[in-house]
């Protein structure tokens, strides 16, 4: 692999211990995937940030980075903790946890990164630009940077993520490749979709027959918005292995069909039908009472107007007083939301705004378990799918509506 003058003096040791260990990462990972060079990174997203999924060794590796000095060269932000600083007792997580979690942050904090803890950082100013190479973990977020922004990222590990944000460099290959980010796959949307459940619907339907395949849309309606999108990105993260999807007339490096396929013909044409739809949601949809507990909105984490479309959804309605209803976002968008009277809005109807964690990063199983519930009901098709493994029981799935509803009734209308 072809090292610059300045990448040898790294690898080296000339520049410190932390960029050092970071640039042999990247060399072994680099030859590993056949990568002839290295590009520059200007943009890191930390998917290990959470102390109950990164674990005491690596949470001392962290600390020893930043204990021999290490400091990010990049703009570095961080992915969900393992609890909400001011509602942990509240949600009967274990002050150990707590404490390690703080520990671990602080270490990321020396180290140079904001943490905001939060898997949307493109809401809270990391939003490399089209062409930028960046070095982002967790899943719906490298679809997102990749597919809506136009950013180079493939997805990222711990170390690896760490490793680029040390050094500001990345291995060539995969998505930082133009040669790789063009479409294989066509899919005529001709059915009218709107909303976070049914583009993670359709994202869901989509991932499962792409696999690794970058998918492209035709078809999706000009007003789609930024939330619409990260619902269709996160959906095909979780049932594919997809890193970026292109929308044609949308996403910026789809001007046109032609351009989202690099000039060439799709190797696979489907359209979507009402019929796959349902078998997503049926797929999904896999809790049989109307039994309702928890409601859980904000997978991946809101942005201020999905917060403020909540807000207005539950005017002047209660959320059932033996229903807890979750809005999850960053400690940023809630800031934001408590200043535009949003916050005040979800907390008078009796929901709670969860911040920078989520069930598949706290100790959702034992506190599930502490408060008694036996569902989770949810719009979002990544949570819905996860939900069995992180907390054990199935999921209500269906549209943002109707959630809400089924969490002033405590009933789930089948
Ligand atoms: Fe974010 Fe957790 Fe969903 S990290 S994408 S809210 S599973």
């Amino acid at each position: 692999m072809f090292l610059t003058d300045q990448e040898k003096r790294m690898l080296d040791g000339e520049m410190g211990y932390p960029i050092q260990k970071g640039m042999q990462i990247m060399t072994v990972l680099g030859e590993s995937f056949g990568a002839e060079r290295m590009v520059n990174v200007s943009s890191s997203h930390m998917p290990g940030a959470s102390i109950m999924l990164l674990g005491r060794a690596g949470m001392m590796f962290v600390e020893e980075m930043a204990a021999k000095g290490g400091q990010f060269s990049t703009f570095t932000t961080t992915n969900p903790t393992s609890c909400d600083d001011t509602l942990w007792e509240k949600l009967g997580i274990g002050k150990d946890i707590v404490d390690l979690q703080a520990r671990l942050t602080a270490a990321y904090q020396k180290l140079g990164a904001i943490t905001c803890a939060t898997c949307t950082p493109y809401f809270v100013g990391n939003a490399p630009r089209l062409g930028e190479h960046a070095a982002w973990g967790e899943s719906s977020a490298v679809v997102y940077a990749n597919s809506v922004l136009g950013a180079r990222t493939n997805r990222e590990g711990g170390p690896t993520a760490l490793a680029s944000s040390l050094t500001g460099k990345a291995p060539a290959y995969g998505m930082h490749l133009p040669e790789n980010r063009c479409g294989k796959l066509l899919i005529q949307v001709t059915r009218p979709i709107s909303g976070i459940f049914e583009y993670g619907s359709l994202g869901y339907h989509v991932g499962a027959v792409a696999g690794q395949l970058t998918p492209v849309f035709s078809g999706i309606p000009s007003d789609v918005s930024f939330d619409e999108l990260k619902s269709l990105g996160s959906a095909l993260a979780t049932s594919g292995a997809v890193s970026l999807f292109h929308a044609v007339g949308i996403t910026p490096e789809a001007p046109t069909l032609e351009a989202a396929f690099g000039g060439k013909k799709p190797e696979v044409e489907l359209e979507y039908t009402a019929k796959d739809e349902r078998a997503a949601v049926e797929h999904l949809n896999l809790e049989k009472s109307d039994h309702v507990d928890w409601v859980y909105l904000g997978c991946p984490h809101c942005s201020i107007l999905e917060v403020r479309d909540i807000a207005r959804a539950l005017a002047g309605r209660k959320v059932h007083p033996e229903v807890e209803l979750w809005v999850n976002t960053s400690t940023a968008v809630r800031t934001l939301a408590r200043h535009m009277g949003y916050a005040a809005a979800i907390e008078e109807a009796g929901g709670l705004i969860v911040c920078d964690t989520c069930p598949a990063h706290t100790p959702s199983r034992e506190m599930a378990k502490k408060q008694g519930y036996r569902t989770l009901t949810t719009d979002s098709a990544k949570m819905a799918h996860y939900v069995a493994g992180e907390v054990g029981f199935p999921s209500h799935y269906g549209s943002t509506e109707k959630v809400i509803a089924s969490a002033i009734s405590k009933r789930w209308e089948g």
